[in-house]
């Protein structure tokens, strides 16, 4: 293996060594410096140098550099504002110049408290203004889709939102209109921006120019918690944290795993939250009394109804599992009752294999491929959204991307996956055996084994592989089929749903 090229950089004065390529930006944060920057997101793909905040004193150039825009070179040395009277004095004046047009919205706006401008303008900026005309207004707020708001006079066009929306989603609905000082961020001929991952862009928005309708005005930074978890509501399990107040979920974002899901979340994740509060929600318990439909009644006399229901069924119990439930939850209902009643029953949500333990790799191999090979009926964006995202990463790097809807490769397909270093095998669709079908195929071309190349089954259900071992893990006795079935739990409305039940 070559050795890596590098190039040894001062900062501030402290000298780093790094990798050939790496970006000023990058070098001081290497030496344990920290750049201010706005436009400059490096999940995005490159730096666009569009907010000029993060300007740096380079050693015999005469003019101030974007450091998020330059390479670092042998033997550069490079001052940033803690050191650097000239690169203060241009940060200073970037801020005095973003600010001639931002409003000071601060005590109204959504962002206040958790806003990189508002942070950066105190620890970078002017403390006063030197303009005294009228800032530039437009009507507001607009709303771009029924999900997220933009506040025009709030943009400082640092294209984070566009460039998302070209180049990481590649929806292409988010646009900048016009030119120069009259540059606008709008939606593609105004269209609303319906897009799977458009939520996104309210996070990387540095000012409140992208808001959630949802959020706006429900609460501030300092009221509010955010909770660390992660999303159940498909297979990939983005980690996020839910902003609660005053015990309520206000609001997802995301909590970034650079392997799972890079700090990305569909829209489902992001806005489903609502139905925790649901009005048709079932909050109480209800029993349904023959006849007369169904009744509310306390939670003491619901625990002893089940306990009485439980007891009479003397062991001949069924229970179905809907693949939503979280481990734990499993794990206590197995607990229950195959060990405390001696019920091993059970409809899971869906077969699984242990099969694909062969081939387990993190979601982020995919966007290191040379070959995707997507097998299945059902889009990857339905059954796991982000896996979507990293495909898209995938061959935006320049792999090929090749889906099988009928889940046969042909054998030139299979040779060339077998003679690849980098092959990622996803499976989206019904049968498979839970994998096994994938894993058998993957082991058939060699992959296994192979540090970079991985199979991927995206099951149908948000946790049915979790929900199968938790069930297992509770009693190694064997599953028996009570003849006729006393009582029959039923776990959530998937299971409900299931013909099978
Ligand atoms: S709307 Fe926000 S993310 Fe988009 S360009 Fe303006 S400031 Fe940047
Ligand atoms: S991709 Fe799946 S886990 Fe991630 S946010 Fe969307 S629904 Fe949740
Ligand atoms: S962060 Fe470098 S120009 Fe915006």
């Amino acid at each position: 293996m070559s050795a890596v090229e590098t190039v040894k950089v001062t900062v501030d004065g402290r000298e780093v060594e790094v990798a050939k390529g790496t970006g000023v930006v990058e070098a001081a944060a290497a030496a344990g410096i920290e750049s201010p920057v706005f436009c400059y997101e490096p999940r995005l793909g490159p730096p666009v140098g569009a907010c000029r905040m993060c300007l740096v004193e380079v050693e015999g150039v005469p003019k101030l550099q974007a450091g998020c825009t330059l390479t670092a070179q042998d033997g550069m040395v490079v001052r940033t504002a803690g050191a650097s009277e000239k690169a203060a004095e241009g940060q200073n004046a970037t801020l005095e110049f973003i600010l001639v047009n931002h409003p000071l919205d601060c005590p109204v706006c959504d962002k206040g408290g958790e806003c990189p401008l508002q942070d950066l303008t105190f620890r970078y900026g002017p403390g006063q203004t030197r303009m005294t005309f009228p800032k530039r207004t437009f009507d507001k707020p607009i709303p771009i889709s029924p999900t997220i708001a933009l506040d025009r006079e709030r943009c400082i066009l640092c294209y984070r939102c566009t460039r998302f929306s070209s180049d990481v989603a590649e929806d292409g609905q988010l646009v900048a209109r016009n030119r120069g000082a009259q540059s606008v961020i709008a939606t593609f001929e105004d269209e609303a921006y319906r897009a799977p991952f458009s939520g996104n862009v309210i996070e990387l928005c540095p000012v409140g120019a992208l808001t959630s309708t949802q959020y706006r005005f429900q609460g501030r930074p300092w009221e509010i918690q955010n909770v660390p978890t992660v999303c159940g509501l498909c297979p990939v399990g983005c980690n996020i944290s839910a902003t609660t107040r005053e015990g309520k979920v206000k609001r997802i974002i995301s909590r970034n795993h650079p392997e799972v899901d890079e700090g990305w979340l569909c829209d489902k994740g992001r806005f489903a939250y609502p139905h925790l509060y649901a009005h048709d929600r079932l909050v109480d318990p209800l029993e349904r009394l023959r006849g007369r439909g169904f009744t509310e009644i306390s939670w003491d006399a619901a625990i002893d109804r089940a306990e009485e229901l439980l007891r009479g069924a003397g062991g001949r119990i069924v229970t179905a599992l809907s693949g939503s439930e979280t481990v734990e939850q499993a794990y206590a209902l197995g607990k229950l009752l195959r060990q405390g009643l001696g019920a091993h029953s059970a409809v899971l949500p869906e077969a699984t294999s242990s099969a694909l333990d062969a081939f387990r790799a993190p979601l982020s191999t995919i966007a290191a491929a040379e070959l995707v090979v997507v097998l299945g009926d059902e889009a990857v964006a339905d059954r796991a959204p982000i896996v979507d995202l990293w495909i898209r990463q995938a061959r935006r790097n320049g792999a090929e991307v090749v889906e099988v809807v009928e889940a046969k490769l042909g054998k030139k397909l299979e040779e060339r996956v077998s003679g690849s270093d980098r092959a990622v095998l996803i499976w989206s669709g019904r049968g498979g055996g839970g994998g096994a079908r994938l894993a058998e195929l993957g082991h058939r071309l060699g992959l296994d084994g192979k540090p970079g190349c991985a199979a991927f089954h995206l099951p149908g259900t948000p946790n049915g592989r979790g929900v199968a071992d938790a069930w297992a893990a509770c009693s190694d006795a064997e599953e028996s089929n009570p003849e006729p079935i006393g009582l029959l739990i039923v776990s959530g409305d998937e299971a409900a749903a299931d013909p099978a039940v």
